[in-house]
């Protein structure tokens, strides 16, 4: 059924079909949010057709680089607010549900933070003390208006273990749980998410169960995992996907699937590791959308505990994916194409959805 399907929707779309009925918000309104990644000419209007598909199809934003440490807080005492004030004004004008990402990673985080003018590594107490004024400068003054803050990313290893960053090494394990208290003080209306990659593999899924029940155990206010989803079209498989979900809703906090794309790639950096630099042949094209569409039947087979779907990106033009893990290639790992136009993967998803379904029903065309 679903080969049908595909082959059904695999016809170009008339352009202006990333505006109409049926969009994606519409589609699993009920079920989740759905969300997009934004970059600075998006939420600026300067990019139009990218803006336009955003306030048609989507209810939730991201800032893709915006809000991190290295852009919002560059030198010690230097907040530059200007690019995260229009983000938030975008999404509050547009009515959308405001993510905050992120407040303390390993990357984009410049080394002042973690060196005296020296270069030498700061103290515990110093450390503490930039955490802090970082997280209430930033949560604080956008208070009430982004509703979800990642509050911590990345802090896994492949095997489980916490990475060894600067975070850990001069604050020790409980860095996470005080990221998520100061976080708290500064909005405490917030949701406070945890946001990693690949947790569908078992060790570090292992691992990140055992953090999320030890932050619950020290009573932090922790309301949901999120789950990245750089997937790939054979990875996780669907029953990864169920059972990862599953782990984290047994310990009852949500999920969100936070920065959704299907890399088509090959992983490698051989010469022709970049074969399809004018079109994505159709028998990929197809094999994306089934892989969407099952991506989202798990999502679905969730809802109640994944409350929110959002893709990292808007069009396929702006996805990182295009310059990682080797740059300027040309990928395609989104559900709208470069010229703004939905993919068969944009109709293969919004057919799972039950609110169209329901729309269907009784309609003659
Ligand atoms: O801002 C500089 C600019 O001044 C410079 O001229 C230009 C030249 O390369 O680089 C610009 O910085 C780039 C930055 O994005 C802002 O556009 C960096 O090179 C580039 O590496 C950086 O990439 C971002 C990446 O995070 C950094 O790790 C991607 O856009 C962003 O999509 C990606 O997002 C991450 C999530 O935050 C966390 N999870 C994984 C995800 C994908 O890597």
């Amino acid at each position: 059924m679903l080969g049908a399907l595909v082959i059904g929707c695999a016809q170009p779309q008339p352009p202006d079909a990333a505006f109409t009925a049926p969009t994606l918000r519409g589609a699993f309104e009920g079920a989740f949010l759905v969300g997009a990644a934004l970059n600075a000419a998006q939420f600026s209007d300067q990019d139009t057709l990218g803006a336009a598909i955003v306030k048609a199809q989507f209810n939730s934003i991201t800032p893709e680089n915006v809000l991190k440490w290295a852009a919002i807080h560059p030198r010690p005492g230097t907040y530059d607010f200007a690019a995260g004030d229009r983000y938030v004004a975008f999404g509050e004008r547009n009515g959308m549900f405001i993510v905050g990402h992120n407040l303390v990673w390993h990357n984009q985080t410049p080394r002042w933070v973690f060196e005296d003018s020296t270069g030498t590594p700061v103290n515990r107490d110093t450390l503490l003390a930039r955490l802090r004024d970082h997280i209430r400068t930033v949560v604080g003054r956008y208070r009430g208006r982004i509703k979800g803050w990642d509050v911590v990313n990345e802090a896994l290893d492949d095997d489980g273990t916490l990475r060894r960053t600067p975070w850990l090494t001069i604050l020790g394990e409980d860095y996470l749980a005080t990221a998520f208290r100061f976080a708290h003080e500064a909005d405490p209306d917030a949701e406070l998410y945890y946001n990693d990659y690949a947790l569908e593999n078992a060790p570090k899924r292992r691992g990140a169960v055992e953090l999320v029940r030890r932050l619950e155990d020290q009573g932090v206010p922790i309301t949901a995992v999120g789950l990245q989803n750089h997937d790939r079209l054979d990875w996780p498989s669907p029953a990864q996907e169920d059972s990862t979900i599953d782990a984290f809703a047994r310990l009852g906090v949500r999920v969100m699937i936070t920065e959704l794309d299907v890399d088509v790639l090959p992983p490698a950096r051989a010469p022709g590791a970049n074969p399809f630099v004018d079109r994505l042949p159709d028998s990929l094209q197809q094999a994306l959308a089934r892989r969407y569409a099952e991506l989202f039947a798990s999502y679905l087979r969730h809802r109640g505990t994944v409350t929110r779907v959002t893709f990292w990106g808007v069009t396929d033009r702006d996805s990182w994916l295009n310059n990682w893990p080797v740059r300027g290639r040309t990928n395609y790992p989104l559900l709208f194409g470069r010229d703004g136009r939905p993919k068969a993967a944009f109709a293969a998803v919004v057919r799972t959805a039950p609110a169209h379904e329901r729309r269907d029903e009784g309609r003659d065309d």
